[in-house]
């Protein structure tokens, strides 16, 4: 059964599904999961409107993330009105108190909202935020010392409010005074803007907020009388004194109210969740406890899987189709993070936890764009140092028997208690911090995980193969053809393709024995059995075009991993295909027999010691139109088939690289500009840094591995300018397309326009 929708004047034009109509964001199943509730909508009904609330609720990744993209369609500014309208009695409450809540930085319109982001912007960069680190570290210990020796605590009630209020406070210069009233404020700052309290618990709720209205009013004038103030809100006054017109007396007093809530609620319940889903999961807690490293990627994986900010409003300026949902001007939206960041579209197995998957970072708990939220590495510095002390200090914690409670509201969400047990007397001596987070988004060089060889194999002469394993039997990430892992062992790092049976729950790798190379190779050629190694991915940068009407598959030497695997693939589906393996000496070329046995009539093997030397040339020439050719091998055979390919555009080239082969002189390095059109800003990149370095600094989270060009974690796309590609990762037809670019090397001609 539908009934018509009362967003628009001819009601039964859009149709409510029951679900959607029995969708109620206040209680129950979303104030649980709000990812699980909307599992349904994410599948079948991506943007519905909720006859409860009056909003249209969108649940997909990107969805949200174009809703985000556009604050001129999508204005923010319903962000901090009451979704549930107070009646008449409480307004004359909140009246008598002078409440005059105004547009702030969050629920402002361009062009207001930029101007002022961009004069307040400076405490909150990274380099800016070293100053809070030594604080941060000696509070949580402060605090973890106090309840060390009691072998049971309620964490929220016992750290994790307070820590982020008082990091809140010191970083906006406010004095540390009423902690625990701010903190009844803030609650009921909550209640008012995303709850749905009764009529009676309204008057007393007016008169709370309208309090809190007051105390900002006088912490701000107790602020103003003291001009040289260190801390955001000091810097904002001086703004304001200097800019009247932009950061306006009004707009002081509403910031000072909603950032408090803005920096303290917000951590407090995102450490609360962590703590909570990283001990339920048991793993990602026994992984941090033993690798601190792992911490930064854990703490994205956690905001994904069960963030504190799960919904976020906007309201359309103009008609615009969400979702292939057509919406009219003025609709309300409720845009739901939580569900964005469970959208498989987005997340592989996106409802499985895994501190080890590397696009956590794109959740979209801190929203994104030109609002995105400026406290993130802030609070990400506080939810690092958090989970360090108490991993090493209680790495033996555990989840007491509790019924968990939240503050019923569609937006803030946080256990209000989180009862953990310890056994003292199994408490470790205590050590010094085992890390020193840097500041900023991770980096997925730390999103490493212990594997054990299970198996050492000689394949051939110099070749030897290791089967990997999960220590703990646990099948590893699943992987496609082409894809590769990073393995370190003492201090060696090096990238191998995998090539065994993408079914098996372990890795397979090859490794050559590189008498001549950086010592790597030879390390990996003394492990046994037992040995455990360090591994990150698996990636894929040089994917099967599986569409492709023919493969021509060109292995040089150990470059025969991946194009082994892919064989195995192509032959899986039905596709058409040819190997041709070249080699110096037979008996050093692996994984021959195994190819002659699978693939027989399909590969053409080319020892130099028996053969004559494999005619490319021909092979380029004699390839059908459309053939896709994947290669990987020595750099020269490489750059023997795109100097080949350059005469047939009828061709796919697609190749592998295991090393930079750095060619350029960074004397040669121009300076450029680059503009952000999801964030609003125009940054320039002189000639001594990269445009990654340069993001970074600004605030911006670009994920980064390799930083030479070699891995893809760093890709950024393009919208417009003149791109000078430095990488090995795209192919020749893609840099030619100019839409992506690899930011740790590439570099632009003038002005480029990225889509950040
Ligand atoms: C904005 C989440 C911590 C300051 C936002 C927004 C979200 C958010 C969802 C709106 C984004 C948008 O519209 O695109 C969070 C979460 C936090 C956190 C999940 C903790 C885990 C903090 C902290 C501070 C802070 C610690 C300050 C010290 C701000 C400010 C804005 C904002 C100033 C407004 C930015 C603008 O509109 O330009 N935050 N926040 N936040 N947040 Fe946070
Ligand atoms: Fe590896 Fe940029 S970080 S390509």
């Amino acid at each position: 059964m539908t009934t018509g929708c009362p967003a628009h004047a001819d009601g039964a034009a859009c149709p409510v599904s029951d679900r959607a109509r029995a969708f109620d964001p206040f209680t129950g199943a979303y104030q649980l999961d709000p990812a699980a509730a909307l599992a349904w909508a994410r599948a079948e009904e991506p943007v519905f409107f909720n006859p409860e609330t009056g909003y249209w609720v969108v649940s997909r990744y990107a969805d949200v993330k174009a809703v985000f993209r556009d604050p001129l369609l999508f204005s923010p500014c319903n962000v901090l009105e009451k979704i549930t309208p107070f009646p008449e009695e409480a307004m004359a409450v909140l009246a008598s108190y002078g409440y005059a809540m105004n547009r702030t930085l969050v629920n402002e319109d361009e062009p207001a909202h930029t101007e002022r982001r961009r004069l307040l912007m400076a405490h909150f960069l990274p380099a800016n935020l070293e100053a809070h680190r030594d604080r941060v570290r000696a509070l949580t210990r402060e605090k973890v010392d106090a309840f060390v020796a009691k072998g049971r605590a309620d964490l929220v009630e016992e750290m994790l409010w307070e820590i982020p209020l008082t990091v809140a406070l010191h970083f906006l210069g406010v004095p540390e005074s009423d902690m625990a009233r701010l903190r009844e404020f803030s609650m009921a700052h909550t209640v008012n803007t995303w709850g749905r309290p009764s009529r009676e618990d309204q008057i007393a709720l007016a008169h709370e907020v309208g309090r809190f209205w007051q105390f900002a009013g006088e912490v701000l004038d107790r602020m103003r009388a003291e001009p040289e103030g260190k801390g955001w809100m000091h810097e904002a006054i001086r703004q304001n004194a200097l800019h009247p017109d932009i950061v306006t007396d009004s707009y002081l007093h509403s910031m000072m109210m909603a950032i408090i809530v803005a920096a303290h609620e917000t951590t407090a319940h995102a450490a609360a969740n962590a703590i909570k889903l990283l001990l339920t999961d048991g793993a990602g807690w026994r992984a941090i406890c033993e690798d601190a490293a792992l911490i930064p990627n854990a703490v994205e994986e956690c905001l994904r899987y069960a963030g504190s900010v799960v919904a976020w409003r906007r309201q359309l300026t103009a008609p615009a189709t969400v979702g292939g949902t057509d919406l009219p001007a003025g609709a309300k939206l409720l845009i739901v993070m939580a569900s964005a960041n469970h959208d498989e579209r987005q997340f592989q197995n996106a409802d499985s936890f895994d501190i080890y998957r590397d696009n956590a970072t794109d959740h979209l708990t801190f929203g994104y764009g030109a609002h995105q939220c400026m406290g993130k590495n802030l609070a990400r510095l506080e939810l690092r140092i958090i989970l360090e002390e108490l991993s090493r200090r209680l790495p033996h914690l555990r989840l007491a028997e509790q019924d968990f409670t939240y503050l019923p509201n569609t937006s803030f969400r946080g256990p209000d208690h989180l009862w953990v047990e310890w056994d003292v007397a199994a408490n470790p001596a205590e050590g010094a911090e085992r890390t020193r987070f840097e500041i900023g988004a991770p980096r997925r060089k730390d999103i490493a995980r212990s594997v054990v060889v299970t198996a050492v194999q000689t394949e051939a002469e110099g070749v030897i193969s290791l089967q990997l394993a999960d220590p703990q039997g646990r099948p590893l990430p699943r992987w496609t053809a082409g894809a590769h892992v990073d393995l370190e062992l003492d201090g060696f790092d090096r990238s191998y393709s995998l090539c065994g049976d993408p079914d098996a729950p372990g890795y397979t790798v090859s490794i050559l024995r590189e008498e001549a190379g950086r010592g790597g190779s030879c390390r990996f050629h003394k492990v046994t059995p037992g040995t455990v190694l360090r591994l990150r991915g698996p990636r894929n940068h040089f994917p099967l075009d599986e569409t492709a009407p023919e493969h021509l598959l060109i292995a040089g030497g150990i470059g025969i991993t991946p194009l082994l695997a892919m064989a195995d693939r192509l032959k899986r589906i039905g596709a058409p295909y040819h190997l041709h393996y070249l080699g110096g000496a037979e008996a050093r070329m692996a994984h021959l027999a195994r190819l002659n046995r699978d693939h027989a009539g399909r590969v053409t093997a080319h020892p130099r010691d028996r053969v004559p030397h494999a005619n490319l040339a021909a092979l380029v020439v004699a390839a059908a139109p459309g053939t896709r050719i994947s290669a990987c091998g020595p750099a020269r055979m490489l750059e023997a088939l795109q100097t080949l390919t350059t005469t047939r555009p009828d061709l796919v080239l697609a190749i592998e690289h295991f090393s930079a082969g750095d060619d350029t002189d960074p004397a040669d390095n121009r300076p450029f500009e680059v503009e952000l059109a999801d964030s609003g800003f125009t940054l320039p990149v002189p000639a001594d840094r990269t445009l990654l370095q340069v993001l970074r600094a600004a605030g911006i989270d670009i994920a980064s591995d390799c930083e030479e060009g070699l891995c893809g974690s760093c890709e950024v796309a393009v919208l417009d300018g003149t791109v000078d590609h430095r990488d090995k990762v795209l192919s020749s037809a893609e840099k030619a397309a100019g839409t992506r670019m690899m930011c740790c090397r590439s570099r632009g001609e003038g002005r480029l326009k990225l889509a950040l």
